[in-house]
């Protein structure tokens, strides 16, 4: 008898049997929040939602058991890193970590393209870290499997974007026309760049409070402008403290200046403490996409009003809701 052994070329587009094929983001690349409308973001904090539930009732289970996740990060990262194992962990599949890709063949010289296609032969699902703009959408061209982008050096960080919307939504309640308060680093921090995009779409206030240096991008501003979304630029933040229902504080991106003397003059240039709270309002939220390095005083941390350490916590829901729709299980 001869034994045919069909060649990898021959086989068919990879479509998993048992796979919900009509799942809405089923083997989509998730890179950047433009992919999101009110519709589908309420779908997938529905499905955060159910994963919250489900990790307090039973911690782990065996939605996504027997894919597996390669997560390969160029920068480092413990917050998104961990939270994408952990979310992959609590699902019942396994992890391919690169958080060293100093040990990899990229050390080597392997270009994005090649270590894509070499992770995709092994893994179901691909997280990326890296420091450009637009190798996620890169590596995207190149993958058949789903690229998820954890963050395009200055670009954009979506999957934070959408933990930090899900973190406004449980902490207020509501996301319809709130005061956003966007603090520190906006020329270079990538959160607030697919946070402000992600915001337009409910109807928010937007205010920048940055040192001239570091002012919210132009481009981000015209797009969010275009959904008719207003927004004003601030050198400090007394003016606007009293309005504002979101602080959202960020880190000055070291890594990101060419001038080691432009980082040292607008290091430090805001501190959040318990005395400058006083001028906020009660039911607001202070929230960081972590990690901090002096931007918020440990003394307001047991503020209620903190909710930086909450909103981690909810980072695990979301991509838990995030692997299940791409892997077509939700
Ligand atoms: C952020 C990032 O990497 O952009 N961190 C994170 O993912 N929580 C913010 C930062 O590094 O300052």
């Amino acid at each position: 008898m001869v034994l045919s052994i069909r060649s990898l070329r021959d086989q068919s587009p990879y479509l998993p049997l048992g796979d919900k094929h009509d799942a809405p983001f089923y083997g989509k690349d998730i890179l950047s929040v433009r992919q999101f409308d009110r519709d589908n973001l309420a779908y997938i904090f529905a499905i955060a939602d159910e994963m919250q539930e489900m990790v307090r009732r039973v911690g782990t289970f065996d939605l996504l058991k027997g894919k597996i996740l390669a997560n390969l990060f160029y920068e480092p990262s413990t917050r998104t890193s961990s939270s994408f194992t952990s979310a992959m962990e609590r699902l019942g599949g396994s992890v391919i970590p690169i958080n060293e890709v100093r040990y990899s063949s990229v050390s080597k010289g392997e270009s994005l393209p090649d270590t894509i296609r070499t992770l995709e032969c092994y893994a179901d699902v691909i997280v990326l870290r890296h420091p450009e703009t637009g190798s996620a959408a890169l590596a995207a061209k190149y993958a058949r499997k789903p690229i998820i982008n954890a963050g395009d050096g200055t670009g954009e960080h979506p999957t934070q974007a959408l933990l930090d919307l899900y973190t406004i939504a449980a902490e207020l309640g509501h996301l319809d026309g709130l005061t956003v308060t966007m603090l520190g680093d906006l020329k270079y921090g990538r959160t607030v760049h697919s946070l402000a995009r992600l915001l337009s779409l409910f109807g928010a206030k937007l205010n920048y409070v940055s040192p001239d240096l570091l002012r919210m991008p132009v481009e981000v501003m015209e797009e969010v402008a275009g959904k008719g979304i207003l927004q004003a630029e601030y050198n400090t933040l007394d003016e606007v403290l009293p309005e504002t229902d979101v602080l959202y504080v960020t880190r000055v991106q070291k890594e990101r200046f060419t001038d080691p003397e432009a980082y040292e003059a607008v290091k430090g240039s805001y501190v959040i403490d318990s005395a400058i709270m006083e001028a906020a309002k009660q039911d607001m939220i202070v929230m960081h996409p972590l990690p901090r390095v002096g931007e918020i005083s440990m003394d307001f941390d047991d503020d209620p009003r903190a909710a930086y350490f909450r909103q981690m916590e909810y980072g695990l829901y979301v991509r838990m809701a995030l692997l299940a729709m791409v892997l077509g299980k939700a």
